[in-house]
This record gives structure tokens, C-alpha cells and sequence, in this order.
């Protein structure tokens, strides 16, 4: 219970890794905010499974890109629990092309969910930890953001972004006493990864060292130590959990 009595915002919360990393952060005591889009029915599910395992929970529907929706949702932590004491900005998709098909459309769709919508939440979350002079975000990257991948120039420029924001949050917010780190995951199970062709799936097993792609759980574990007080000397940094797909 490293958690308890602390909160935490995890966007993009209602499946996925959002929602393995809100479990492992209430399973050790923290208080959790839900987010998800307006449209998800998972995040309502997600909030009850959390209820009937008596974990305090709160949920906030709403979009990332949208500061009014933020603002509610900083709110919420802040009001229900009293405090926020971890962002995960997790919440993220994909629009895969090869870069000479990729409309505009698309680029700005990926770059304003995963990257300005990181911003926007941190913006929003670190007005509170300035005031408590305590404070732990932890940004969803992606291996794609450090080494590039082909289909993925929307994806890989908004993770690679999301880099430069983890550096720039944890030098500018270091002297109020808040860290700021990313993971960067490879290949792990999830609905964003199901969907690729199974060749893919293959050349990338071949490719992974420890034999096997990652879990939902992998990512949270890291994202558990970068959210407690065990990693206080650590800021500015990015974690692979990519079982040493790229080294
Ligand atoms: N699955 C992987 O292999 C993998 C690898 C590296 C990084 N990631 C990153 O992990 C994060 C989670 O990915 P996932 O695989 O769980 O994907 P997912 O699609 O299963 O979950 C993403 C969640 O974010 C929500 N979301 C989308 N747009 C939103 C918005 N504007 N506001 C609020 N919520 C929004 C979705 O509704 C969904 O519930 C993403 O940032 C992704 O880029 C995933």
C-alpha cells in the first residue's frame, strides 16, 4: 500500500494499458481518476470493476485536446480525494499510413491526442503540484519515439515529442519538487496491437529478445516504481519495456 492516500489522474483509463496502470496504482493504495472519451462505455465498466474490488475510484469522461474538460478533470481528484499526486498521461492512438498516403488529417489527429493533449493535462495537473510541492507525471511514450518506424511518422513525431516534453517538464518543474519520466513500450498486447498483420507480429517476435511480446501489466509495473517515492532520484528519464527489442 505504497499509495495509500495518495491520487491519481490516469487519461485514456477505460482499456488497455491505461486501465492495467490505474489497477496496479490502486492495488497499492492510490485513489484513481478515470478518463476516457465522452463515447466510451469501457471506462463505466472499468469504474465498477474498480467499486466491487473496493478501490476508491472516480471517473471523468472527457477529451484530452479539450482544456475545459481537463480543467474538470484535475477538478474531480482534487475535490473528491483532496489532492493529485500522479498524471499518467497515457491516453493515445494511431493512424498508420506510409508517409507519402498520409493526409494532414491524420498527422494532426495523432499529434493533437498524444502530444498537445499530453501538454494540455500536465499544464493543468502541475498548477496543483506546484501548490503542494509534490508531484509525479508519467508519460506514455513509445519505442517508435526513440527509434522511428515506418508507417508511423504521425505516431513516432508525436512520441518523439512526448520525449521533449518529459525533459522539459522535469527541468522546469524539478525545484517544486515534481519528476517527470516516460516509458517508451514495444510491442505489447492490447486492442492498438491486435490489429496488426500477423507477418508484422512475426518479424517483430523474431526480433525481441526475451521471446514474447509484453503485457499490460509490464508497462504498469514500470509506471508503478516511477510513480512512488522509490523513484525520487529519477527524473528526465525514458524506460524501454520492450523486452530488449531495441538496445
Ligand atoms: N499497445 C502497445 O503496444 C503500445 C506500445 C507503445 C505505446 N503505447 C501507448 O500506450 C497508450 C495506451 O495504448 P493502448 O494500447 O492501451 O491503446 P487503447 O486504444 O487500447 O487505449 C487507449 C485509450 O485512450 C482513449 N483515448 C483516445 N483518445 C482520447 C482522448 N482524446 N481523450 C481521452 N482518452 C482518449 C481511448 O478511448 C482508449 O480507451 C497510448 O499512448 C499508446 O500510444 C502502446
Amino acid at each position: 500500500m505504497q499509495l495509500k492516500g495518495k491520487t491519481a489522474v490516469v487519461t485514456g483509463s477505460g482499456r488497455g494499458l491505461g486501465k492495467a496502470i490505474a489497477l496496479k496504482l490502486a492495488q497499492m493504495g492510490a485513489n484513481i481518476v478515470l478518463n476516457d472519451i465522452v463515447s466510451s462505455d469501457a471506462v463505466d465498466a472499468t469504474a465498477e470493476e474498480f467499486k466491487a474490488a473496493g478501490f476508491n475510484v472516480a471517473v471523468t469522461k472527457g477529451d484530452v485536446r479539450n482544456t475545459e474538460d481537463v480543467k474538470e478533470m484535475v477538478k474531480t481528484a482534487v475535490d473528491k480525494f483532496g489532492s493529485l499526486d500522479i498524471l499518467v498521461n497515457n491516453a493515445g492512438i494511431t493512424k498508420d499510413k506510409p508517409m507519402a498516403l498520409m493526409s494532414e488529417e491524420d498527422w494532426d489527429a495523432v499529434l493533437d491526442i498524444n502530444l498537445k493533449g499530453a501538454f494540455i493535462c500536465t499544464k493543468a495537473a502541475a498548477k496543483v503540484m506546484i501548490k503542494q510541492r509534490s508531484g509525479k507525471i508519467v508519460n506514455i511514450a513509445s519505442v517508435a519515439g526513440r527509434y522511428g518506424n515506418p508507417g508511423q511518422a504521425n505516431y513516432s513525431a508525436s512520441k518523439a515529442g512526448l520525449i521533449g516534453l518529459t525533459k522539459t517538464t522535469a527541468k522546469e518543474f524539478a525545484p517544486r519538487g515534481i519528476t517527470c519520466n516516460a516509458v517508451a513500450p514495444g510491442l505489447i498486447q492490447s486492442k492498438m496491437t491486435d490489429v496488426l498483420p500477423e507477418d508484422v507480429k512475426k518479424n517483430y517476435l523474431n526480433n525481441i529478445p526475451l521471446g514474447r511480446f509484453g503485457t499490460p501489466e509490464d508497462v504498469a509495473n514500470v509506471v508503478a516504481f516511477l510513480s512512488s517515492d522509490d523513484s525520487n532520484y529519477v527524473t528526465g528519464q525514458v524506460i524501454d519495456i520492450d523486452g530488449g527489442l531495441v538496445m
